[in-house]
């Protein structure tokens, strides 16, 4: 199921979900159920495939398979309410479950008033417990409700009917733990839940078998003709999607041309319930339906990746970390470069799962935030450093003087002065970028949408983070950025240097430069001037003085024209023709599509596009905030 990169389908990547094989032993169902599926689970076991991302069994009836399989991550679900509620209560209340069902007799007049409880006036543990004591003592187990959804079936007469199989229960609650359950009809199910790289099982109610075996005479199941062409047709659309199906159905003409095309198997099978209790064979169809395009499943992002304590930064793919990390995961070498750092999410994502990482980016505040979270290993500010950052003078006032009245209050500029100050005055370089780290991540929160490209408090919205001082910023930032120091065994470097003076070999090439569109300016250093600055403490730059905002001139970069953006993109790729490139891009960004995988045939053999859908947390690339079109396709060109 997880293709190799270079294949001929078209590849997805799976939203979502995590991975790893998510199968545990399986149990035996614990109702009885009519076309239950014990006797095909030889079969039918196999086929489930060995990666996929959520388990969906829609008509799930007495769940053999799903029993059989344990799926970490399921939803089960059937339109019979008495059995949902079955599986909720033995899901969260196996115990009520129990006690209730052993306080019943099995006699005839004890059948009877059990069947006699209206099921909806019952609390969920005894309504479970009255259908669990219904199927083992009814009629063969069947189910069957009059008009008004009364069950209906005759007492069964059994001696000693097992109806407590307490181990069975807890195991099967325990089975439930992690599973979604829902009443709902099968359609909506599959409508809302399936996403690329889900393994779906469908068992509908069978097609009628033989001569007088009409759908007419088949009302009972509600599932008619046009529900069963419905189905072959969502099948269809589950392929399209990227889903892998294994569907039953009885053998017949009808179903065969339903199905026809697939890969379809005819297994005889007894039956015993529905069937007058002989001994009857039938024959069961098994249409086995392959995804129509490859799903590549991000495997588990470790933990550790949340812990990096991100700021709203333009284009961070803090939100597509999974879908980089499924891409990548399949590229061989531990050593990752990644060229436009940015916010530093993808660089940490990277250190989280174990690679050797460099990161860069040409913005000197981008390159603090990856020393201190990426490079850094194991240096951490101690309470009594803390201390010594945010107490005594300022000895210098360059903030409170620059920028008074613009950005934040006069003790909050002194607030930075003093850190500045102090941060010079600290002995160890790598505590230096973690201080300056704390105080990037503190002015940055306290500025609405992160961005200093307006004075005042224009987004000023009462949000707690607009109230709190930079002081009180200060001490969480520092919090955060400590607890998310760690050690990888690896050795990572942070450089802040204009891309074309990057040097370093690497297994992987992350490309993720600025988003070029005619509608609107991908000025980074225009945003962030202010945090930038403050990385520098203002050195070789000249502050712009008859700039309202008080910055300065931006660094030239080739991505801010489309002819630059080619000759960038082009350049790129030649000095790592030998590394593994994936390129991020959107699809509303210049160059498009075909033009990015013209320059990377150029250099690299096997080119692959991956749409991602992606929807960016603030304007930018020419729309509004909460526009609906700032729902953009994220590429990922991965070239190898
Ligand atoms: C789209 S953002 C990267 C976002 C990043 N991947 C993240 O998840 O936060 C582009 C970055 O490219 C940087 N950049 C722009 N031109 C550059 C150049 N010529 N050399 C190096 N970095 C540059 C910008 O400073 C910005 O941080």
């Amino acid at each position: 199921m997880l293709m190799p990169v270079a294949s001929q389908l078209p590849l997805r990547i799976a939203r979502g979900g995590s991975l790893k094989q998510n199968t545990r032993p399986g149990i035996a169902p614990i109702l009885k159920w009519a076309g239950g599926k014990s006797q095909l689970l030889d079969l039918l076991v196999p086929m489930v495939p060995k990666d996929y991302g959520t388990y969906i069994e829609p008509f799930v009836g007495g769940g053999a398979l799903f029993f059989a399989v344990i799926p970490e991550r399921a939803i089960i679900a059937d339109s019979n309410p008495d059995l949902i509620a079955f599986y909720l209560a033995v899901r969260d209340d196996v115990d009520g479950v129990i006690a209730a069902v052993q306080r019943w007799k099995t006699d005839e007049k004890s059948f009877y008033r059990v069947r006699d409880l209206d099921p909806l006036k019952l609390s969920l543990a005894v309504r479970a417990a009255r259908t669990l004591y219904l199927n083992r003592t009814c009629f063969n187990g069947l189910y069957r409700v009059n008009k008004s959804g009364t069950f209906n079936v005759p007492y069964g007469g059994y001696k000693n009917p097992r109806i407590c199989d307490e181990a069975g229960l807890r195991a099967a609650s325990r089975a439930l733990a992690t599973a979604t359950i829902l009443n709902e009809d099968y359609l909506t199910v599959l409508k809302r839940h399936a996403k690329a790289g889900d393994f779906v099982f469908l068992d509908p109610p069978y097609a009628p078998v033989g001569k007088f075996a009409d759908f007419k005479r088949y009302t009972k199941e509600q599932f008619h003709r046009h529900d069963h062409e419905t189905l072959a047709a969502e099948v269809r659309r589950l392929q399209a999607l990227g889903c892998s199906v294994v569907l039953t159905n009885s053998d017949t003409p009808y179903t065969r041309k339903l199905y026809a095309g697939f890969d379809l198997a005819t297994v005889k099978t007894r039956r015993s319930i529905n069937c007058h209790g002989d001994k009857r064979q039938g024959e069961d169809l098994i249409v086995r339906i392959e995804p129509s395009q490859e799903v590549l499943l991000p495997d588990d992002l470790s933990p550790r990746v949340e812990d990096y304590p991100s700021t709203r930064f333009m284009g961070s793919k803090e939100k597509l970390l999974a879908d980089i990390w499924a891409v990548a995961s399949r590229l061989p070498g531990s050593r990752v470069l990644d060229l436009f750092s940015g916010s530093g999410a993808v660089s940490y994502m990277f250190k989280a799962q174990g690679k050797a990482v460099v990161s860069n980016d040409y913005m000197a505040f981008s390159s603090t935030l990856t020393r201190a979270m990426v490079e850094n290993n194991s240096t951490r500010l101690s309470t009594s450093d803390v201390d010594f950052l945010t107490h005594g003078r300022a000895t210098n006032r360059f903030v409170r003087d620059t920028f008074r009245g613009l950005y934040f209050s006069d003790a909050d500029n002194l607030f930075i002065d003093l850190v500045r100050s102090r941060i010079a005055e600290l002995n160890d370089e790598m505590k230096q970028s973690v201080a300056r780290a704390a105080l990037i991540r503190a002015c940055m929160k306290k500025r609405a949408r992160g961005i200093f490209t307006y004075v005042g408090v224009r987004y000023d919205d009462g949000r707690r983070d607009m109230q709190l001082s930079l002081r009180q910023h200060y001490k969480e930032a520092v919090q955060l950025i400590n607890d998310s120091i760690f050690d990888n065994g690896q050795r990572h470097v942070a450089l802040n240097l204009d891309v074309s003076q990057v040097e370093v070999d690497a297994d992987i090439v992350y490309v993720d430069p600025p988003y070029y569109s005619p509608l609107s300016d991908n000025d980074y250093v225009r945003r962030y001037h202010f945090v930038e600055g403050l990385a520098r403490d203002w050195g070789g730059v000249e502050i712009q003085g008859h700039t309202k905002t008080k910055k300065f001139k931006t660094y030239g970069s080739p991505f801010s024209t489309l002819e630059g953006a080619k000759r960038g993109f082009d350049d790129i790729f030649r000095r790592y023709a030998n590394s593994a490139i994936i390129v991020s891009y959107s699809s509303n960004s210049l160059p498009n599509r075909e033009t990015i995988l013209r320059l990377l045939r150029k250099y690299k053999a096997h080119v692959e596009v991956v749409p991602v859908e992606h929807r960016y947390s603030f304007g930018n690339q020419g729309h509004k905030i909460g526009n609906a079109n700032n729902k953009v396709s994220e590429y990922l060109f991965v070239a190898t």
